[in-house]
């Protein structure tokens, strides 16, 4: 199960991305907002609090910029949100950084960009390789 949350300035594109995700059959929940003004970091929170504790395999957090939403969310223990305007980006957020929150501007990219981005976000696994093991495991460090 997928989460996604936005603010106002996101909740126009996380429309489309809940579309998308019930289109390719992947089960997800909105967590808000419905498109009144909200802060963002209460939904970054949110969203990023149940991640950690493993209600949601990931999360995607959508703002005007996506920036807001990736500093707030980032500042939950056990989160790693990345924030992609990019599908090369997104892969390596996986790959590399084994991402559980993706992070996307509103504002910034067109709905269809955004749908591949999300797509090669959710498709793509983590390497699993030692030394992205050891680096996330350096970042976790940084938690405590
Ligand atoms: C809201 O106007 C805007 O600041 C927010 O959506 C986001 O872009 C913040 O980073």
């Amino acid at each position: 199960m997928i989460a996604v949350a936005s603010d106002h300035g996101g909740y126009a594109l996380k429309q489309v991305i809940l579309e998308h995700l019930a289109q390719r059959g992947t089960p997800a929940e909105d967590l808000g907002c419905n498109g009144e003004r909200v802060d963002y970091p209460l939904y970054a929170e949110k969203l990023s609090r149940a991640v950690a504790a493993g209600q949601y395999e990931r999360g995607i957090l959508v703002c005007g910029t996506g920036i807001g939403v990736s500093i707030a969310a980032n500042k939950i223990p056990g989160i790693r949100a990345a924030l992609c305007g990019d599908c090369f980006s997104a892969e390596m957020s996986r790959q590399h950084n084994d991402a559980n929150v993706l992070c996307l501007g509103g504002r910034v990219l067109g709905p269809e960009l955004a749908k591949k981005i999300v797509d090669t976000y959710l498709d793509t696994p983590f390497s699993g390789a030692e030394s992205h093991s050891r680096r996330i495991a350096m970042i976790k460090d940084l938690e405590s």
